[in-house]
């Protein structure tokens, strides 16, 4: 199926960077749904800063960043955001009972052809379907942390997934510049928080030991293993909160050898959840 129209579910980090991929690289017409004005002109301004950097290293013109706002459609109205898209990805808040709401209600509104798809880092693709009336035209489309340059996108088939959507998700990720993975089952953590989380999980226990401090495992990890960023680093940057919420769905669905480390649960309850409280491992108030 031809993906001429998308409607992307949240403005937050994800949501606002899937939607500029969907608009400046695959050249659709995107709504930006969110619930609060304030959350959608957040996304847009994030939308216009990434563009800018795109413009002054002459990726692209002034007048295709132009182009790109024109084709993306901010709103608080899921009605007008679903009901003449052909691909609908969501990316709210990683909370079962939001993701219940709004797939519902996007399910509701949404063309008997339209397929759905969720952002979701963890949560169960089959038991997400649940929640429509259109299990085989829905699928895992995950997104990374920053969607506009990170190239992978990991498409995870539900129990019901239709081949035909797979091969939807598959042609319109590669329009937007991505390459693919598709996970076969719907397993925790799919492939890559998989093996991510429990990594990030054991840089913690090591600060939680006593073993090295954590300037010294972001750079063993940088330099031993030529990570962009050391372990510590990428898990203030993706949200303390966020690595401990996967981690916990890991150790539910997959066992105790997954159970998250001390340190990710105090720091946030600390609040100390890195890039969007200002400090986790890190300051981030200046950067
Ligand atoms: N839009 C446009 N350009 C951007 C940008 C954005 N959103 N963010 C950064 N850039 C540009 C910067 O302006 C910079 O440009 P310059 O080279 O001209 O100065 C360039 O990208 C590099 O950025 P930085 O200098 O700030 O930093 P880095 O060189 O470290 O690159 C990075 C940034 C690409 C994020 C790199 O550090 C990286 O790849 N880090 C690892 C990210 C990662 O692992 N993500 C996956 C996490 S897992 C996940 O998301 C799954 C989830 O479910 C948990």
């Amino acid at each position: 199926m031809e993906i001429r129209k998308v409607a992307v579910l949240g403005a937050g980090l994800m949501g606002h960077g899937i939607t500029q991929v969907a608009a400046q690289v695959a050249k659709c017409d995107v709504s930006m749904r969110d619930i609060k004005q304030e959350f959608l002109d957040k996304g847009m301004g994030m939308i216009k800063g990434s563009l800018q950097k795109f413009v002054q290293k002459q990726v692209i013109s002034e007048h295709e960043m132009n182009e790109v706002l024109g084709r993306i459609h901010p709103t608080l109205d899921m009605k007008e955001a679903v009901e003449d898209a052909d691909l609908i990805i969501e990316a709210v808040p990683e909370t079962l009972q939001i993701k219940k709401a709004v797939l519902g209600e996007a399910d509701k509104y949404a063309k008997e052809s339209a397929v759905i798809t969720s952002n979701t880092s963890s949560i169960s693709i089959t038991e997400l379907a649940s929640f429509t009336q259109r299990p085989e035209k829905f699928c895992g489309m995950h997104f990374f942390n920053p969607p506009q340059l990170m190239k992978l996108v990991e498409i995870i088939r539900g129990a019901k997934t239709s081949d035909e959507t797979v091969d939807t998700i598959v042609n319109i990720s590669k329009k937007m510049g991505k390459e693919t993975v598709v996970v076969k089952k719907d397993s925790a953590g799919f492939i890559v928080n998989r093996i991510l989380v429990p990594a990030l999980n054991e840089a913690f226990s090591l600060v939680w030991e006593g073993v090295a401090e954590p300037e010294d495992i972001d750079k063993a990890i940088k330099l031993g293993l030529n990570w962009p960023m050391g372990p510590l680093t990428l898990a203030d940057y993706l949200g303390i909160d966020t690595t401990l919420y996967i981690a916990q769905v890991l150790e539910k669905e997959l066992g105790a050898k997954y159970s998250p480390s001390p340190l990710l649960r105090q720091m946030t309850r600390a609040n100390l959840l890195g890039r969007k409280s200002g400090k986790g491992f890190y300051d981030w108030t200046k950067k």
